[in-house]
């Protein structure tokens, strides 16, 4: 049975056999680990690759690519990556997913099926609405196995091709310009500091997942609508609720996912700061949506740009959180205590400063 399984460790052996034998450059293919040592492999090579799949220990300019090996039955047959999003070198170069097939299995349809599957794990991971490829002009073999895939050219150059393949995954969330017009309309229903609050929060994600190996895009877009619930009028709790149910009903299930991890960053509503003004059937709703979701990279960024984000501005953390224990006469002690962990948390990942980063002294929305 043919099937892709991530680098990991308990595979290490074979894995390590598969990757020393593939050539250091072939068809625009790199492999750094070209007859590496089993030593080597299992000492470095292989905690690389599982680390650059969490985005974690990337050279500059790197985003974060996750290793795939293609097995069938006992023996691996290739070596698939993607690149979890673009960046401006990859939009116009190698794109998101690059692969090998070891010669031996040449020719017998497992480019084909590995590429199917592929793409099928990227749909999970890649936010853009096409998958980029690029392949050389003087390699038929492997244009055919993108083709087959539902490829198509949309440009050439002396020694390449550059592909696309529709993202099934695509539109779990609305592009930058539908999500400002969505808050726009939003503030018009109920106008308040909310609006320049959200715009704060998508500015400081924007910037952080520049910096963190994460998708800037996506990350502006869920920062801007992660109050959206605020457009059905002056809510508690049920800005959470209201936000999720609108989100899913226009299709956005990443938005929706947001708007109701945000306020929780211990992933429980009994750390909710603020009125419980929701009906028995919108807290079982938050209720349960929160127990079946695995907190994500995304998720814990925007919690903590909900918590430096002012209507005027980039806030200092501390002040933030203590102006919201003012308002509402308490604060969660272990969600404070959270909130400065995920800064320190996206801090150690961008190996800079949370205010430089975001610009707190001259960003205003
Ligand atoms: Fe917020």
């Amino acid at each position: 049975m043919v099937l892709l399984k991530e680098a990991n460790t308990q595979d290490a052996e074979k894995e390590w056999q598969f990757v020393q034998r593939m050539p250091e450059d072939e068809n625009g293919l790199t492999n750094s680990w070209h007859d590496v040592s089993r030593e080597d492999f299992m000492r470095e090579a292989l905690p690389e690759m599982i680390a650059f799949s969490k985005g974690e220990g990337l050279p500059d300019g790197y985003v974060p690519e996750t290793f795939f090996f293609l097995w069938d039955d006992q023996r691996i047959v290739g070596q698939f990556r993607i690149r979890h999003h673009l960046c401006e070198s990859l939009k116009k170069g190698a794109g998101h997913i690059g692969y090998y097939i070891a010669p031996p299995f040449r020719g017998q349809g497992y480019g084909k099926e590995g590429l199917r599957l592929t793409l099928k794990a990227a749909a999970e991971i890649v936010p853009e609405e096409e998958i980029y490829l690029r392949v050389n002009r003087d390699n038929p073999a492997s244009l055919h196995v993108m083709l087959y895939n539902g490829g198509r050219i949309v440009s050439q150059d002396q020694d390449k091709y550059y592909v696309r393949i529709a993202n099934p995954g695509k539109g779990r969330y609305p592009g930058r310009e539908e999500a400002e017009k969505l808050l726009e309309e939003a503030e018009k229903c109920n106008p308040g500091p909310w609006g320049n609050h959200s715009r704060t929060a998508a500015h400081c994600a924007e910037k952080i997942a520049l910096y963190s190996g994460m998708c800037p895009e996506k990350a502006y877009v869920l920062g801007l609508l992660h109050d959206i619930g605020r457009k059905f009028g002056k809510r508690h709790l049920g800005h959470v609720s209201d936000g999720y149910t609108y989100m899913m009903s226009l299709n956005y299930p990443d938005c929706a996912r947001i708007c109701l991890t945000h306020s929780f960053n211990d992933m429980s509503i009994g750390s909710y700061v603020g009125n419980f003004d929701t009906t028995d059937e919108e807290t079982a709703l938050i209720r349960t949506r929160l127990q079946e979701t695995a907190p994500d990279d995304y998720d814990r960024l925007i919690q903590l740009c909900d918590a430096i984000s002012g209507a005027e501005g980039v806030m200092d953390i501390i002040d933030r959180m203590s102006d919201v224990k003012r308002r509402y006469g308490a604060y969660d002690p272990q969600k404070w205590d959270k909130n400065l962990e995920l800064k320190k948390l996206f801090e150690d990942r961008m190996k800079r400063d949370l205010y430089e980063a975001v610009e707190k002294d001259c960003f205003r929305p």
